[in-house]
């Protein structure tokens, strides 16, 4: 998701999951070919299994770009074909590409002849006045010929007309059970539901439907709900939030001692214990110190103090 699942997010979330997927911030092919690619590219060795997100739809440039990630060592390229913002929409990729099943068929072809990671697709169930029954099958029925076995739904259309991307995050309506049926109808496909979910309760819901969740903004809201997947769905062991807090907390002074800013290391810890006692002074205390100049692991150590137990100490 762009501007929150940077690295240092994932690293949180990935010690608070060892077995979900995490994805990158969507990044263009162009910027991958003609930017910083180590910038946008770098990632911790910790983050495994990591798939970065693509977008565009250009061919050649899709299937170069995915070469350079598999490079990176990337577990997994994932084309976009759901973002809805107008910058997308002129560059001709993300959810306007839902009119287009052709030209992503030949791009999910051409990505996939240039690696041996799998390549998948994030998309919509159809946009503007498409009818989702028939946009949503399209498109994946021509990326399954080019050969992709797994598809991220976000079960609701983009109006790609009149709404600005954040209203496209919530009002066009959910349709979960247009997802159920087209995984019904195409088993041998793995098809993921994404779009709404906000508990495990309900991700445990939908995998009697569908073989994988994906999470959204859930996952940055209230990350705490990440140390119950893999006790819950992968069969492992139940992860100790404290400890996994004090994994990240050692990863952020590392990344101090490079010569990193306080401010976007913790910034995706600040939904951590949300609900909890001491909550909001965790926040405030990281909202309002960690921005100073030359502010260190010191503000973070004061600001758990309001949150983790005391016995643990
Ligand atoms: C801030 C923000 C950034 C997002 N960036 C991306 C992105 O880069 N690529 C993508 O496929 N979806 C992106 N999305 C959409 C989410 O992946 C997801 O499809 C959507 O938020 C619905 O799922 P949720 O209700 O679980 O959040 C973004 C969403 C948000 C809120």
């Amino acid at each position: 998701m762009m501007d929150w699942t940077d690295s240092p997010c994932r690293v949180l979330h990935r010690a608070l999951t060892r077995h979900a997927l995490l994805y990158t911030e969507m990044v263009t092919a162009q910027a991958v070919l003609h930017g910083d690619r180590a910038r946008l590219l770098s990632f911790d060795a910790c983050e495994h299994p990591v798939a970065l997100q693509l977008g565009g739809s250009d061919a050649p440039s899709l299937a170069a770009a995915a070469r350079i990630a598999q490079d990176f060592g990337y577990d997994e390229i994932d084309l976009n074909v759901g973002c809805p913002s107008d910058r997308v929409q002129s560059g001709r990729f993300g959810a306007c590409l839902m009119r287009e099943p052709v030209l992503v068929g030949d791009c999910v072809a051409a990505m996939r002849a240039a690696v041996s990671i799998p390549v998948t697709v994030k998309c919509r169930i159809g946009v503007d006045d498409q009818d989702p029954e028939q946009s949503l099958r399209a498109l994946i029925d021509a990326c399954a010929v080019a050969g992709v076995r797994v598809f991220a739904v976000h079960a609701r259309k983009a109006w790609l007309e009149g709404l600005s991307p954040k209203e496209n995050r919530d009002v066009p309506p959910l349709d979960y059970e247009l997802v159920y049926r087209v995984k019904r109808e195409r088993p041998h496909l793995a098809i993921l539901v994404n779009g709404g979910i906000e508990s495990l309760e309900q991700a445990q819901v939908h995998l009697r439907h569908v073989d994988g969740v994906m999470l959204g903004r859930a996952a940055y809201q209230n990350p705490m709900l990440l140390a119950q997947v893999d006790a819950r769905f992968f069969g492992g062991a139940p992860v100790d939030v404290d400890a996994a807090v004090e994994v990240y907390a050692e990863y952020v002074a590392r990344q101090l001692a490079q010569g990193g800013r306080l401010h976007p290391l913790v910034k995706p810890m600040l939904g951590l214990y949300s609900g909890q006692p001491g909550a909001r002074l965790f926040r405030r205390h990281l909202s309002e110190h960690a921005m100073r100049d030359g502010a260190g692991i010191g503000v973070l150590r004061e600001a758990l103090n309001f949150v983790q137990r005391r016995d643990a100490a």
